[in-house]
């Protein structure tokens, strides 16, 4: 079968088509509610909902680019989130995601977001010059006995514009992470499953976590704001022994600041359980579809990262790009490599590094290489820095 060209659903019925694909493709549960919502409220932006057509006017495959911030090296910066990546299980391995995927990207590219995002699943998306960029670790230690008095309290609908704040205030400096605007929060099932601090001056720290589960506290994503984290982590112990939970787990990136205090207080917590794994199947990816463009955008940010050294970038179409800092240049042999370097996790150690990373085009180790995971000398490599 010869692949059409994709393009967006022309009426409703061929939104209901899409839609249809959609659920067939994916569990047909809340989230995906959840997402077929963003579907419907985005798909007519002309060109963010390329699929591709069966004569009979059925759509085979579809994927959608809905516009964000991205955060990379400590700004906001305009991208695209690539989602509901579906093909018709009867043609898949025909090329019709790659068709989707190129229109996706084109689209993005001709709009102005010169960078896309997606979380999914590693084997997939190096194949279309994606690499993760923000890898999870799994820390769990027991209920501390001696807990705060002050536990968290269950977050309401009224908390979110202060939670919002919070999240984007911390996670600007978190690479790769998502904007959010407080509607947003509909991937996290409401505010059932999130807990706040609050203290004098108002929120300062939620954390979510996966309700069902009680025998553990498991946090899956969580805000603070600066200076708070003592209190906070003190308050989610509390919490933890408020439930019943006999552990804790946070699932969050190496250097959340939430990890990090626990990481300070290795030695006061029994942290004999600790799994330091980075788990890149939950990762975010980056793809950088305009070189130029986001270079351009990031400069300023990457001359001050450089303490005022340029970034040199030789953009050779088939040679690959040369990237320079302050000494002799390196050869990034894929444009998808630029995405680890401007993401900071592994900056120079990944350029030092670069002989690694070439030996194995989409299996190498990025955990190890942006994060030493030897407890407790376990660190992060500062963004960019010496
Ligand atoms: C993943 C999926 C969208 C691929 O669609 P498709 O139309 O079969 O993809 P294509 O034929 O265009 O293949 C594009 C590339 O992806 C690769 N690919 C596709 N499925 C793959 C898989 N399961 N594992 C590894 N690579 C895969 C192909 O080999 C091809 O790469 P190549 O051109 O370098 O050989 C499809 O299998 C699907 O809908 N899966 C279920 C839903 C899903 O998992 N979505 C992603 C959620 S994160």
């Amino acid at each position: 079968m010869t692949i059409s060209n994709p393009r967006p659903p022309r009426d409703e019925a061929e939104f209901a088509s899409v839609t249809n694909l959609i659920q067939q493709v994916f569990a047909d549960d809340a989230t995906t509610q959840a997402h077929l919502a963003l579907v419907r409220s985005t798909a007519f932006l002309p060109g963010s909902l390329p699929a591709v057509w069966h004569p009979d006017g059925r759509a085979l495959a579809v994927v959608q680019a809905v516009p964000c911030k991205i955060a990379l090296l400590g700004t906001w910066v305009a991208g695209g989130i690539i989602t509901m990546v579906a093909t018709d299980q009867d043609v898949r391995g025909q090329g019709h995601m790659r068709a989707c995927m190129n229109a996706a990207h084109e689209w993005l590219k001709s709009s102005g977001y010169p960078l896309a995002i997606l979380y999914g699943i590693p084997a997939v998306y190096p194949r279309f010059d994606y690499r993760p960029v923000m890898p999870h670790s799994d820390v769990r230690y027991p209920t501390p006995e001696r807990a705060a008095a002050r536990s968290l309290r269950q977050a309401t609908t009224r908390d979110l514009e202060a939670i919002t704040q919070l999240f984007n205030e911390q996670e600007i400096d978190r690479p790769c992470s998502i904007q959010r605007q407080a509607e947003q929060w509909i991937w996290s099932g409401g505010t059932r499953s999130m807990a706040v601090l609050e203290s004098a001056g108002g929120i300062t720290g939620y954390a979510r976590y996966a309700a069902a589960e009680t025998s553990t506290l498991d946090v899956i994503e969580s805000a603070t704001r600066a200076g708070h984290e003592p209190e906070f982590l003190d308050a989610l112990h509390a919490q933890a022994a408020e439930r019943g939970s006999r552990s804790v787990r946070l699932r969050l990136m190496p250097d959340h600041p939430l990890v990090r205090e626990v990481s300070r207080r290795a030695t006061q917590l029994d942290l004999s359980d600790v799994q330091a794994v980075v788990q890149p199947p939950q990762a975010g990816m980056l793809c950088v579809l305009d070189i130029e463009a986001t270079v351009n955008l990031l400069q300023p940010q990457i001359t001050r990262r450089l303490r005022g050294q340029a970034l040199r970038l030789e953009i050779g179409a088939r040679k690959g790009i040369d990237v320079g800092v302050g000494g002799p240049t390196v050869r990034i042999p894929q444009q998808a490599e630029l995405a680890h370097v401007l993401s900071g996790y592994p900056g120079i150690a990944a350029l030092r590094q670069w002989g690694a990373l070439q030996s194995d085009k989409h299996g190498f180790d990025l955990a190890q290489l942006a994060f030493p995971t030897e407890w407790p000398r376990w660190s992060v490599e500062p963004y960019w820095g010496e």
